[in-house]
């Protein structure tokens, strides 16, 4: 989709949109029909009347104007019409080009690559600024800014869409490598043997029945003078069938447990066209959790790269493995870490406790707690925070080794899950930590707002608002 700035109307446009704020200040002929059409400022829904798709938001701004624009641009995909038009009525002071952009670009977005019939992108859409107050260089440094956000969400759907048979730790290293091509990164990559002489057999184990070679990738960006150093590690499951704890065939659908990784992927590909003031580091434990004579087993006692010894019980608590020892290596390894963020497809259990779309924030720094929710009210991911206490603190102490992957019961399950991790943060970085389970917002089998059948891309606005406000 190729999205302009514009002060005219082009000749080319086909179609327009219109944005209304309130209905009383529509012209009263067309206001009757659109009434009788069953226009109306809080639906949201386009109503299609000469040529124009009018749309009612109550607010020109956040959230209810993305969803509204993202249901027009999916009926106008469905036409002939191919180039777009949108003005925006009243109040336009209140406008956020971002907030367009997001709508249509997400609300637009479609995976085909396994479709025979593809339909050819040619739609074009030029916003008409003419009435807004903002400067213009502004606006289309906003334009430019939510056009290069939009296009990592859109690409970390098209990594986590892709068929886990065409998307394995190899894959995950060569799509590292042509970002880090692309927006300049340092790309390091290292192999099992790597792995090995670290002492990462947490991580190693997960692996070792795939017929994939585990990999761990590291992205560095790198500003000059950078204000602080922020460190995101990724769960990159390229697919989880549980291992011998086996997944019930109604949980195999598995490829979307590499959306952390891809995230840290998408957020890596964005920030140095944004042009960020932080030295950033991304690093992706890509691995694939499968079954075989080779497989890692419950009663199993790993010994991860600080030196704990882990209990396993439940070989499906995997991507905790791997975190821990990618955990471990960001610390060993990155000098000076300011802030230090995980993003997993962690619990089934998140999912349960705050529901299919809201990503769950666990940590010990309430500061940094307020600056996730800040970011998720900006960038309209959505955030719920669960908290850790005294008695689910020993739900993963272990009789054998010093700690348990997995809970005897089920309750608190994305806690628990953050204790674990818990054992593997340095004492001097533990208010610098945040975990994110992203388990429910990153994929579902329905379309929610914006967001499409499939894969969300969650995580990568809510880490870019996230950094992007560290200075304030
Ligand atoms: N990848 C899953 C979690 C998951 C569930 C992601 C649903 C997306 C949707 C994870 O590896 C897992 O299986 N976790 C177990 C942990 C349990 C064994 C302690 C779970 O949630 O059941
Ligand atoms: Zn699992
Ligand atoms: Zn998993």
């Amino acid at each position: 989709m190729n999205i302009r700035l514009t002060q005219n109307r082009d000749k080319r446009v086909d179609v327009e949109i219109v944005v209304i704020k309130r209905i009383k200040d529509i012209k009263n002929r067309i206001k009757k029909d659109l009434l009788s059409l069953g226009f109306c400022t809080k639906s949201g829904e386009p109503i299609y009347l000469n040529n124009i798709f009018y749309i009612g938001a109550t607010k020109l701004k956040g959230e209810e104007l993305k969803i509204a624009l993202s249901s027009t641009i999916q009926k106008i995909a469905k036409t002939k019409f191919t180039h777009i038009y949108i003005t925006i009525m009243q109040d336009s002071k209140e406008l956020k080009i971002r907030d367009i952009v997001e709508g249509i670009a997400l609300g637009g977005y479609r995976f085909e690559r396994y479709k025979s019939a593809k339909k050819s992108d040619t739609l074009s859409l030029d916003i008409d600024i003419s009435s807004l107050p903002h400067k213009q260089n502004k606006l289309s440094q906003d334009l430019k800014n939510s056009l290069n956000i939009t296009k990592s969400v859109n690409s970390v759907r098209d990594f986590v869409n892709t068929a886990p048979e065409d998307f394995y730790p190899e894959t995950m290293v060569k799509k590292a490598e042509d970002i880090a091509k692309e927006s300049s990164l340092n790309c390091l990559v290292f192999g099992e043997e790597y792995l090995k002489s670290s002492g990462m057999n947490a991580m190693l184990a997960v692996g070792r029945a795939s017929r994939h070679e585990s990999k761990l990738i590291h992205l560095t960006y790198k500003p000059k003078n950078p204000k602080a150093v922020v460190v995101l590690v990724g769960k990159g499951l390229t697919y989880d069938c549980g291992g011998l704890s086996l997944k019930s065939s109604g949980g195999l659908n598995m490829k979307c447990d590499k959306s952390g990784g891809c995230a840290v992927l998408g957020i890596m590909e964005a920030i140095s066209k944004l042009g960020y003031e932080y030295e950033v580091h991304g690093i992706i434990g890509a691995v694939e959790n499968m079954i075989g004579g080779n497989a890692y087993k419950p009663d199993d006692i790993l010994v991860a790269k600080n030196g704990k010894t882990i209990e396993v019980r439940n070989t499906d608590a995997e991507g905790r493995l791997v975190l821990a020892d990618c955990l471990c290596y960001a610390q060993d390894e990155i000098k000076d870490i300011d802030y230090i963020l995980d993003m997993a497809t962690l619990t089934g259990a998140c999912i349960v406790a705050l529901g299919d779309y809201t990503t769950g924030v666990m940590g010990h720094n309430e500061k940094l707690m307020k600056r996730v929710q800040n970011a998720a009210k900006s960038s309209g991911e959505l955030v719920g925070f669960l908290p850790s206490n005294r008695y689910l603190l020993h739900k993963m102490d272990s009789k054998v080794a010093d700690i348990l992957n997995s809970s005897n019961s089920r309750a608190g399950g994305a806690i628990t899950a953050s204790i674990f991790l818990n054992n593997f943060i340095k004492k001097s970085n533990k208010q610098k930590w945040i975990h994110l389970d992203i388990a429910g917002a990153a994929y579902k089998e329905e379309s929610w707002g914006y967001n499409p059948y499939g894969a969300s891309g969650a995580g990568v606005r809510l880490i870019l608002d996230f950094i992007k406000n560290l200075k304030e």
